[in-house]
């Protein structure tokens, strides 16, 4: 795991409040005549490809011209070039600044691949010593491995190929002013480390890379994302909490609610989402409460599901969030993840697919045909429902799968670690999903549950 640098890296603010306002306000250049100071943060923003993978910030549409294109009709590259370039991407044309290639944290296999991938040399000479060994090394490392870090890792957000779509997927920076810490922004834009241990999808992976900034450019970054505040978010204040009150909500988080089935606190918990420890460090405290009471609202497409329990309950367990010890160390990435299927969103209007619904929200743990074994498995307590046991799965009536999915693991009887989806999906998407576990466990429910019931 990387390690995050200290945090503290001083910022101004306020500099360019009249450009934050919308995508219209382009930067013209500097005149003496200009009170204001040039929107250096937004024109690093678009000119370093952020929103090649970002949604809610400004794109300034040249990345693609400043990074080559790839794949078959391009200018040659020699395999030992990218293998060695990847582990530590130097300047190639200062002329571009200040557009530059990031550096990925990346090992020796999957350079390899990467390099089998985007070499366009079918004959692969320019091979050399240490690529060669590093090939003997990692003998699965090819060219669909690569392809398949070049799609997770976004390399085609700048460098245009033939063979792989763009997505970008990364997390949303309109309201980055409301929800983050400054000081905790500036730190992690000099050294970013994982945050999302199975990617922004959870189980597709990706990675912030390091545009190793310096520290003026950071500086001026930091300012104009703190600007950007497009989200309502209810001011909010955290309890102070009695001893009681503590271990109160700490007992909650283990033994009745869902959030660690997917979340990390101290040694315990899942891995889909964000470590919880020490998010005071990094998020604000009215971020947190209201996330948890609207999750789509704030971070849209998050698996996150809203909760069920009472705005006080909720009060509690942000407050002891934000409240407990412990520095924010960000998380650790899940290794050798299997990836996912790429869901992508669905066409509007168009009917429930509960395959699609169940390989975005259940298949993490349940895993993509039901065998109870997704990456997230390992780290729960209890193992998930195997849905593609047609014996155990015939014995449970459909409204018994509906009301699991609707209220949770524990309204059965179940592990408390099977997260409620109620308030976050619709009863045609229940229902879809209770499909899509007959078609798994290829069964139907107990035949007293299906007489006259079908219509539900
Ligand atoms: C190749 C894709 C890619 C590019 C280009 C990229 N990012 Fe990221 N960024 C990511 C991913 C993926 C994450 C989520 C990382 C995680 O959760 O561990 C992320 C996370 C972040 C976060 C933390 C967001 C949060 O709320 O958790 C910030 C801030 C950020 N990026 C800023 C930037 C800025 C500024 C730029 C341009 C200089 C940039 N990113 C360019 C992929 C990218
Ligand atoms: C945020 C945009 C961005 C992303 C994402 C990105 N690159 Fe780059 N890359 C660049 C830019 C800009 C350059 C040109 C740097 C220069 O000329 O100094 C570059 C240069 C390169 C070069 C050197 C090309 C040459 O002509 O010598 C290679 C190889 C490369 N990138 C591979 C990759 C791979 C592989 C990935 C994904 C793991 C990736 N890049 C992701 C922007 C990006
Ligand atoms: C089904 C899995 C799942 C469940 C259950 C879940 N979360 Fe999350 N949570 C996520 C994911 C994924 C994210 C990352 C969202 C994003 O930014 O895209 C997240 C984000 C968060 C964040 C922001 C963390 C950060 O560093 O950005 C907090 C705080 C949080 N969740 C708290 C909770 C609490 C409290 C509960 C229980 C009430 C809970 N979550 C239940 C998946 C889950
Ligand atoms: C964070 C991991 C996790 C996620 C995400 C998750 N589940 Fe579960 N699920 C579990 C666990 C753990 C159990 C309980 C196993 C036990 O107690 O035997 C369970 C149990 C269930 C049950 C009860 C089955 C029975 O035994 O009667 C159903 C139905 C179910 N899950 C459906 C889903 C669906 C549909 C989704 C996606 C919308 C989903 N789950 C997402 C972990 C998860």
């Amino acid at each position: 795991m990387r390690v995050v640098r200290g945090a503290g890296v001083a910022v101004v603010v306020g500099a360019v409040a009249g450009l934050a306002a919308g995508p219209a306000a382009t930067w013209t250049g500097g005149s003496a005549s200009t009170p204001q100071e040039p929107p250096e943060g937004r024109e690093l923003v678009e000119a370093l490809g952020c929103a090649a993978c970002h949604a809610g910030v400004p794109d300034g549409g040249t990345i693609r011209g400043a990074a080559r294109p790839f794949g078959a009709g391009t200018a040659l590259i020699a395999p030992a070039y990218l293998f060695h370039y990847l582990a530590d991407p130097q300047t190639v044309r200062p002329d571009i600044a200040p557009a530059r290639m990031p550096r990925y944290e990346l090992d020796e296999r999957q350079r390899v691949a990467l390099a089998l991938f985007v070499t366009n040399d079918e004959e692969l000479r320019g091979m050399d010593d240490a690529m060669r060994a590093a090939m003997a090394r990692h003998p699965d490392a090819d060219r669909t491995t690569g392809a398949a870090l070049f799609e997770t890792l976004n390399c085609a957000g700048c460098h245009a190929h033939p063979d792989v779509a763009p997505r970008a997927t990364a997390p949303d920076l309109s309201a980055t002013g409301q929800r983050v810490r400054e000081d905790w922004l500036g730190g992690y834009l000099s050294a970013p480390v994982t945050i999302r241990p199975a990617g922004p999808v959870p189980g597709r992976g990706g990675q912030m890379p390091d545009f190793r900034l310096s520290a003026a450019e950071v500086e001026a970054i930091t300012g104009f994302l703190m600007e950007q505040r497009g989200a309502d978010i209810p001011a909010w204040e955290p309890l102070a909490l009695s001893p009681f009150a503590g271990a109160k909500a700490a007992t909650l988080l283990r033994d009745r609610w869902s959030c660690l089935g997917c979340h990390q606190l101290g040694d315990d918990g899942g891995r889909i989402g964000p470590r919880l420890d020490g998010i005071a460090d990094r998020l604000r405290p009215a971020y947190v409460r209201a996330l948890i009471q609207d999750p789509g609202h704030l971070a849209p497409g998050t698996v996150m599901p809203a909760s069920l329990e009472q705005p006080d309950r909720m009060d509690l367990i942000a407050s002891y969030l934000v409240r407990r010890e412990g520095a924010w160390a960000g998380s650790e990435a899940v290794a050798g993840m299997p990836a996912l299927p790429d869901v992508g969103a669905a066409a509007p209007g168009a009917a429930v697919d509960g395959a699609a619904l169940y390989n975005a929200q259940c298949a993490a743990c349940h895993g993509v045909q039901g065998g109870g074994d997704g990456f997230n498995a390992p780290f729960l307590p209890v193992a998930p429902t195997v849905h593609a046991d047609s014996a155990a799965m015939s014995q449970r009536p459909d409204d018994t799968l509906y009301d699991g999915i609707h209220a949770g693991g524990w309204i059965l009887g179940k592990s408390h670690r099977m997260p409620a989806f109620g308030a976050s999906l619709s009863h045609e998407q229940k229902r879809a999903l209770v499909a899509h576990i007959r078609v798994l466990c290829r069964c139907e429910g107990p035949a007293w549950s299906r007489d006259g019931r079908r219509g539900r």
